[in-house]
């Protein structure tokens, strides 16, 4: 158990990659913070049809350690509640991943401004807030980690005028962060992932999901487990010398752009 009594927030952790996230930490021994706007999973048209059981449930049920916290990410009273909650109850935090985040197809056209608002501040403006909060409770931790999730759509265009554009965002805001905390040997990494099996695809038509598969070099889309598994590494004492990285999972998806 690579993370054993390490405490983790991972933000929307009801469903999909957040969800596949925080079974992963369980497995590995860590106490996990599921923060989120609802309880309840989200079920998908293509995938997850069938979860109903909400993660820290399904967390204490197999034997580990958790706790549901509501939080809107986006809104600053509920983050400083979230970090407070989380401290309150395990005692202290070591890992803070921000993985919540939401999507809108549209164009420069059909998303009307508050869209792009709401698309930033979720996939963005958030994870200025979290760290705010969490950075003074991971400094005091021996093991801090900063895990935040981007996209392939952080290198490449065709993800919208606004959820590109915050994704891209994110890592360069996590190599901000990673050189402001480097000297309390407080890492803070970027995981990228591709297409992932989640409910946040359920915009997307049967032809555009083959059309997914035919860019993957892989033969298989991803699942939460895949950046779970990347998450649990980057957390781990196994990457304590790895900090400011972005790091695709992705099956191969950006292997043909070759910038990384
Ligand atoms: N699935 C993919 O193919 C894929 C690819 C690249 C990047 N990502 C990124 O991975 C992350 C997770 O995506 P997913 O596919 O699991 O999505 P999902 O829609 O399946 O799950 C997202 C979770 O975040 C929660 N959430 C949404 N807004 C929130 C808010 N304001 N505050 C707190 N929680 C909130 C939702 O309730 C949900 O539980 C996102 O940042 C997404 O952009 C996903």
């Amino acid at each position: 158990m690579v993370l054993k009594d390490r405490v983790a927030i991972v933000t929307g952790g009801s469903s999909g990659i957040g969800r596949g996230i925080c079974l992963e930490f369980a497995r590995e021994g860590a106490c996990v913070v599921v923060a989120d706007v609802q309880e309840t999973p989200k079920r998908g048209k293509y995938h997850e049809k069938d979860i109903t059981t909400p993660t820290a449930v399904e967390i204490e049920n197999t034997g580990g350690r958790a706790l549901f916290v509501e939080c809107d990410v986006s809104e600053e009273a509920s983050v400083h509640h979230l970090i407070d909650r989380a401290v309150a109850h395990f005692g202290k935090l070591d890992i803070l991943v921000n993985n919540a985040g939401i999507f809108k197809p549209g164009d420069s056209q059909s998303l009307v401004m508050a869209d792009w608002d709401r698309i930033v501040g979720v996939n963005l403006r958030a994870l200025f807030l979290t760290m705010k909060y969490a950075i003074p409770h991971l400094k005091k931790s021996k093991t801090g980690r900063i895990v935040n999730i981007a996209s392939v759509h952080a290198f490449h265009g065709g993800g919208g005028p606004a959820y590109a554009p915050a994704k891209a965002g994110v890592v360069n805001m996590t190599r901000d962060i990673a050189m402001e905390l480097g000297s309390h040997g407080i890492t803070a990494n970027t995981v990228c992932p591709g297409y992932i099996e989640t409910p946040i695809q359920d915009y997307l038509t049967e032809a555009d999901i083959q059309h997914c598969l035919d860019k993957t070099p892989l033969p298989r889309l991803g699942k939460p487990r895949d950046i779970g598994r990347a998450c649990v590494f980057l957390a781990s004492d196994d990457a304590e010398w790895i900090t400011g990285v972005a790091l695709p999972v992705d099956g191969g998806w950006l292997a043909p752009i070759g910038i990384l």
